[in-house]
This record gives structure tokens, C-alpha cells and sequence, in this order.
């Protein structure tokens, strides 16, 4: 495994499948674990908003035995008065043994990566990368259905701006009989570069469409994601396609009994909240998760036994 996790695609199928088992067997044995990290201390750099990210990084080093500095706001870091990514990863270097970071701007986290020695994993840089979220997506599907192959997954929503479903392509797209069901308005559809690269390359199955009540019933995973208000360079687009995909009771009428309902969250107003109660409904199990296959992954990036 490479020092720091900047992209999913770094890590090979038999790293992913590796992480996971860890993970599965830190929720059923987390006292094996409790204090792996004894004496270690993990920075996070949060140039950006975040509630699940930093605080499942967070509560993971906590529950591995080792212990937390960092900020959640870079206007409190002396990034407001100027200094670059490169000077405050090498300054927190000599404080942490690794970093989480996340930053607007795609690429931060690689430019700290390469200015440390120390482990460093993205925790999201813009509109690019989340490869923690998608470890979480992972961990989370192989729960809920007991496999990775031989999956339908509907991705809904914004599946333009949206890294995490980019890096679940990529992740899935390994798989053996996976197939995307990409459903989204016109504006917010897949890049073509993800469709180019990774989808044909891998000669992965996909259609696309904008009706989700049609693609229902075909789905074993449906991810919704939220319309990135961030991410728009004009309010009144954003305006217009925040409310094109509500999902509602109704609309999972004709969904399989065993569908897993995954969002990476936060969510505004894409999943009714009268959704929730449904056992399909898997994405508060999903931000629990987070917290294991991040312990999982600091572990392994630690050198860790
Ligand atoms: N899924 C996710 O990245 O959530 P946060 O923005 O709250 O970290």
C-alpha cells in the first residue's frame, strides 16, 4: 500500500477486501483494538466544512487508543494568513504521526502528501476525490448485501460535482457483474470522462436515465446524493435542480425488498425523512461504518499489526 490514500484507485481490490475484513472485525471485537494506537496522534486539517468525516477520523484514533489535534476551520489556522498547504503539513509533521485532510481545492491533500513523510489521507478536496467516503460506501454495501458482485446500483442525483459517486464508479466498477443505473437531470449527468475512462475501460454495464420511479425496480443499491449548492457557479441552476429527485414511501413501492437505500449524507431534501424508518434505509448504519474502516485504514497506513 502507497504511504498516503489520495485516490480510491490506489488501493487494489485485495487492499480494499483486506480493509474490510478489518473492519468487520473491529465492530465484533473492538476490544482487540482498543489500543493499537496507544502514543500516536492524528492532525485534522479541515479547510472545509465537515460533520461525519472529521468526527469519525476522529473517534477512530479515540477508539484505537491514540489521540486527536488539529482544526475544523482554516480561518482559525494560520492558513488565513497566507501559509501554504505544503509549510502547514510540514509543520504538523512535527507534532502528528498522520494527517487527515480536507480542502476545497483538488489536489491539497496530494501537495501535502508530498511535502511530509508522514501518512496523509484525503478526506475530500473539492469536487474531486473522498476516498474515505467510498471505503465507508464499500464496507457498507459488503453489510448490507454480503457481496460486491452481482449488483444493480442506481446513483441519483447530482452525479456531475458528485466525488463520491466518481469514486464509487471506480471502486465497484472492479467488481464482477456490477452494473450503474446513472440517473440524473441533463446538467448534473455523469462527467464523460468518468463514463470514458472507467466505466468503458473496465467494460462496465451503465444506461443512463432521468426517471428514477423507472430504474426502481432493477436496483439491488440505490445512492442518492444531494445537489451540491457549494459546487454551483450560478444560484439560479442550483435553484432549479436541488428538488429534481425526492425520494419518498411511495416511490420505493416498487423497489426489491432487500434494496439498500445509501446516501453519503448530509442530506437536504433528496430522502424524505418518512423514509428513515425503513429497514432499506441503510445511511445512519452507513456514518457508523466510517468509524471502523477508518480505524481499519489508519492501521494499515500506520504500519500497524
Ligand atoms: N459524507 C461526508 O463527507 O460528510 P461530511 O461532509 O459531514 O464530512
Amino acid at each position: 500500500m502507497n504511504k498516503d490514500l489520495i485516490d480510491i484507485r490506489e488501493l487494489s481490490r485485495e487492499e480494499i477486501d483486506e480493509l474490510v475484513d478489518v473492519a468487520e472485525d473491529i465492530m465484533l471485537h473492538p476490544e482487540k483494538y482498543a489500543e493499537k494506537c496507544k502514543g500516536r496522534k492524528l492532525a485534522t486539517l479541515f479547510y472545509e466544512p465537515s460533520t461525519r468525516t472529521r468526527l469519525s477520523f476522529e473517534s477512530a484514533m479515540y477508539e484505537l487508543g491514540g489521540s486527536v489535534i488539529g482544526f475544523s476551520d482554516a480561518g482559525s489556522s494560520s492558513a488565513a494568513k497566507g501559509e501554504s498547504v505544503a509549510d502547514t503539513a510540514r509543520t504538523v509533521e512535527c507534532f502528528a504521526d498522520i494527517i487527515a485532510m480536507r480542502h476545497p481545492k483538488e489536489g491539497a491533500p496530494y501537495v501535502a502528501a508530498n511535502s511530509v513523510s508522514i501518512p496523509v489521507i484525503n478526506a475530500g478536496d473539492g469536487g474531486h476525490n473522498h476516498p474515505t467516503q467510498t471505503l465507508t460506501d464499500l464496507l457498507t454495501i459488503h453489510k448490507e448485501k454480503g457481496r460486491f458482485e452481482d449488483l444493480v446500483i442506481g446513483c441519483c442525483g447530482d452525479l456531475k460535482f458528485g466525488r463520491t459517486v466518481h469514486s464509487l464508479i471506480a471502486a465497484m466498477s472492479r467488481y464482477d457483474n456490477v452494473k450503474f443505473v446513472l440517473i440524473s437531470p441533463e446538467e448534473l449527468k455523469v462527467p464523460e470522462n468518468v463514463k470514458t475512462d472507467i466505466l468503458e475501460k473496465n467494460g462496465v454495464d451503465f444506461v443512463e436515465t432521468k426517471s428514477l420511479e423507472g430504474a426502481m425496480p432493477n436496483l439491488d443499491i440505490l445512492y442518492m446524493t444531494r445537489v451540491q449548492r457549494e459546487r454551483f457557479f450560478n444560484e439560479a441552476d442550483y435553484v432549479r435542480l436541488k428538488d429534481t429527485y425526492i425520494l419518498t414511501p411511495k416511490k420505493l413501492q416498487n423497489a426489491k425488498y432487500d434494496l439498500s437505500i445509501l446516501h453519503p449524507l448530509p442530506r437536504v431534501n433528496e430522502i424524505s425523512v418518512d423514509v428513515d424508518k425503513d429497514p432499506r434505509a441503510s445511511y445512519f448504519r452507513q456514518v457508523r461504518n466510517g468509524k471502523y474502516i477508518r480505524m481499519a485504514l489508519m492501521m494499515k497506513l500506520m504500519g500497524v499489526d
